[in-house]
Order: structure tokens, then sequence, then C-alpha cells
């Protein structure tokens, strides 16, 4: 093994958290329970108008108050009691500041935690991974997709392949939703994003609110989210069309340093990195590093570590280091963790503000919200 494997797994036996089994299966049915019951395919009426964005904020707010008065049976006193005084919020006028969307943040940081059992620790990963594919869908061209209507609560997008799995990180959400019923759910799911990268260590990300809650009607068809089976031509052709370059495109695959893939949501199976809570630029080094060798399974095609074979990468992941615009991008992050937050950051924040015309936004320059240890 070489020397500087062995520094990569250094994080793996320092925290014992990280190496808990799949338990994806086990990942709160409740939560399934609750996506179904909020999920129909019935659209919600659209606000009345959306011309501005408190006008689409209390249109979603509304539907939300509705959710709020229909679910709170379940809730625990104090919870509805918080909830009772939010919903109270909507139906006022209400304006929220700034500091009422870092408490939602707060809020979702506080959950990213409470995940002993789950997977590897945090919900920070699959939180992330619904940001992405709420905002992953956008087409610069007919500028349709992106953040802004939160569409995948309807089905058919809710059943694309691509977002198996999501309805835990919409389940997880909608309990903040409840909390907080006058944010509208692209606002959350995007938040939701910005403190999953925060949280797990990795670079501030801007973030600003004015997404509006939209209806089924404004989904995008199934085939917008790339497919990990192929190579550099698909990826290019997907990312292309939401506007982003190869440098993006490589600085954006760096999330992969999070989380893991499962068996029962896309086929495939196992961790990228040692560390797969806290955001590193270890995807690239191990790219680099390590040999990687197709495993033999019967699953679908996908590499793992020589060393340890406990890692994986996609065909996706690996046409980082086979194309050669690529490759220069992912030296550079692999040499240098700073280069790749920097980026990191520039391109998160622009993924998440994908398909939001710019007059919705609440401010002109986007927000650096607090971290939960700095509150
Ligand atoms: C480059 C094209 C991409 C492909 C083909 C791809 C594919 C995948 C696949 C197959 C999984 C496993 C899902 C599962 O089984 O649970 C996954 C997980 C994940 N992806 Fe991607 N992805 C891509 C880009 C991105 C981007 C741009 C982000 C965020 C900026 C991202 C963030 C994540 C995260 C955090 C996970 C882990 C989820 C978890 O642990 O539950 N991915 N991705």
């Amino acid at each position: 093994m070489s020397q500087a494997f062995a520094r990569l797994r250094q994080p793996l036996r320092a925290a014992s958290r990280q190496v808990a089994g799949p338990s994806s299966r086990n990942a709160a049915p409740s939560f399934r329970a609750s996506f179904r019951r909020f999920n129909s395919t019935e659209a919600p009426k659209p606000p009345k108008s959306n011309t501005g964005l408190y006008a689409g904020i209390a249109g979603g707010a509304l539907l939300a108050g509705i959710g709020y008065y229909y679910y709170s049976s379940g809730m625990n006193p104090a919870t509805a009691a918080k909830s009772g005084a939010q919903a109270a919020k909507v139906a006022t006028n209400f304006v929220p500041s700034k500091e009422d969307y870092q408490k939602v943040y707060n809020k979702i940081a506080q959950m990213l935690d409470e995940a002993e059992d789950y997977d590897d620790g945090s919900y920070g990963p699959v939180i992330l991974r619904l940001a992405w594919h709420a905002s992953g869908t956008y087409d610069k061209d007919s500028n349709t997709g992106g953040s802004n209507y939160a569409t995948m609560r309807f089905e058919p997008e809710a059943l694309h392949g691509a977002n198996n799995g999501l309805d835990v990180a919409r389940g997880l959400m909608q309990k903040i939703k409840e909390e907080f019923p006058w944010i509208s759910y692209g606002d959350l799911w995007t938040l939701g994003g910005v403190a999953a990268v925060q949280e797990m260590g990795g670079p501030k990300i801007p973030w600003r609110p004015g997404r509006i809650d939209g209806t089924a009607e404004k989904a995008t068809p199934d085939g917008r989210l790339p497919d990990a089976s192929q190579g550099s031509d698909h990826l290019r052709n997907i990312f292309y069309r939401m506007g982003f370059n190869d440098q993006e495109i490589v600085a954006l695959s760096g999330a992969h340093a999070l989380g893991r893939c499962h068996t029962d949501r896309s086929g495939f199976d196992g961790p990228w990195t040692f560390s797969p809570i806290t955001l590193t630029n270890d995807y690239y080094r191990l790219l680099f590093d390590e040999k990687w060798v197709w495993r033999k399974w019967e699953g679908p095609k996908q590499l793992q570590d020589k060393s340890t074979r406990s890692l994986m990468m996609l065909p996706t992941d690996y046409v980082l280091v086979q194309d050669k615009s690529f490759k220069k991008y992912a030296k550079q992050y692999a040499d240098d963790q700073d280069v790749f937050f920097k980026d990191f950051s520039d391109v998160v924040a622009r993924l998440f503000e994908l398909g939001v015309p710019t007059e919705q936004f609440v401010s002109k320059e986007p927000w650096v919200m607090k971290n939960a240890d700095e509150e």
C-alpha cells in the first residue's frame, strides 16, 4: 500500500461511526409513509399570483399551513406550539429575515446529526443529494427545471430512477417544514444542501432565498440527471446543458467524497472515501493514488480499490482521470484542497440557483449562513 494511501485511510480508523454497516433499508419507515402522503400526484393549487416572491412564499406556505394542521396530530406539544406560531406568521404577512432562515439552518444542522444508526452517522450526504437532484434538472436552452419549484414532491419525478432513496431526504425535510411552514420547499431543500456541506467540514456555500413552490406541470422529463454507467460524452452532454464547463463538472463531482452508494437505491455499492461524512479532497487523491480495478460481482459495472477493496468509483468518477481535460482539473484538486473548496463553493452556489429568476431572490448578494458551531 502506498504511503499516500495509508494516510487517506487514517480517518477510517479514527472515526468508528463511519464504518457502520449499510442501514438504508431500516431508514425510518415513517419518513417513507409521510412522503407518500405528502407527494400525491395531485398538484396543489398554484398561488394566485407569483409575480412577487412573498406572494409565492405565502402561496406555498398556505399549503404548508394546511399540511401543518393535518400533520400536527403526530407532533410533540412543543413542536406543535412552535409550528403553530410559525403558521400564524404565515397568516400575518410575515416577511422572514436572514435570522429566520438561520433558525431553519440551525434546525437542519441539528437534524443531520440525529442519525445514529443511519449509514455513516449523518444524514448530510443524502440531504446534499436531494438539493443537487432538485437543481440538476435545469436546461439552459429551454430555461426549464432547476430548484425553483421543488417538483420532485410529485410523481412521476419522485419516482424517476435517479431519485431512488431521496424519499428519505424529503421525509426528513418535511419535519423541518412543519416547524417552519413559511419557507418554500425549494429554499428548504437547497438550504439543506448548504447546511450539509458546511456541517460536514466543507466550505461556506453562499445562498439566498426566493424559490417558490410550483405545481407538477413544472416537472421535467426523466433523463436529465447523469447516468453513472456512462462516459465523458454523457457527462458533458448533461452538465453543459445545465450551463457548466469541464472544470465545474470536475469540481461538482468532488461531492462524492461524501456518502455512499446503496444497492437498493442505485444498484451501486459502497463509499468513495474513508471519511464519508467529512468533505475533503480525498476523492481526487484516491482517484490518482490508488489502483482501481473493475469489481467482479453481480451488480452494475463499478470500480474498487485494489488495496482494500472497500472503496468504490463509478464509471463517471473514473473518467475524471481518463479524459485529458477533466484530468487536469482533478489533479489540481488532488494537489490542493483549498483550490477544490473555493471552486466547489462557487459551483455549488450556482447549481442551487439554477432555474430561479433573479428577480425572485430577496437579496442582491447571496448570504453566508453561520455554521452550527458559530451560533
Ligand atoms: C457527475 C455525475 C454524477 C453521477 C453519475 C452521480 C451518481 C451518483 C450515484 C449513482 C449515487 C449513489 C446513490 C445511492 O445509491 O444512494 C450518488 C450518490 C451521491 N451523490 Fe452523486 N452523482 C453525480 C454528481 C453528483 C453531484 C454534482 C453531487 C453534489 C454536488 C453529488 C452528490 C452525491 C452525494 C452526496 C451522494 C451520496 C448520497 C448518500 O450517501 O445517500 N453527486 N451519486
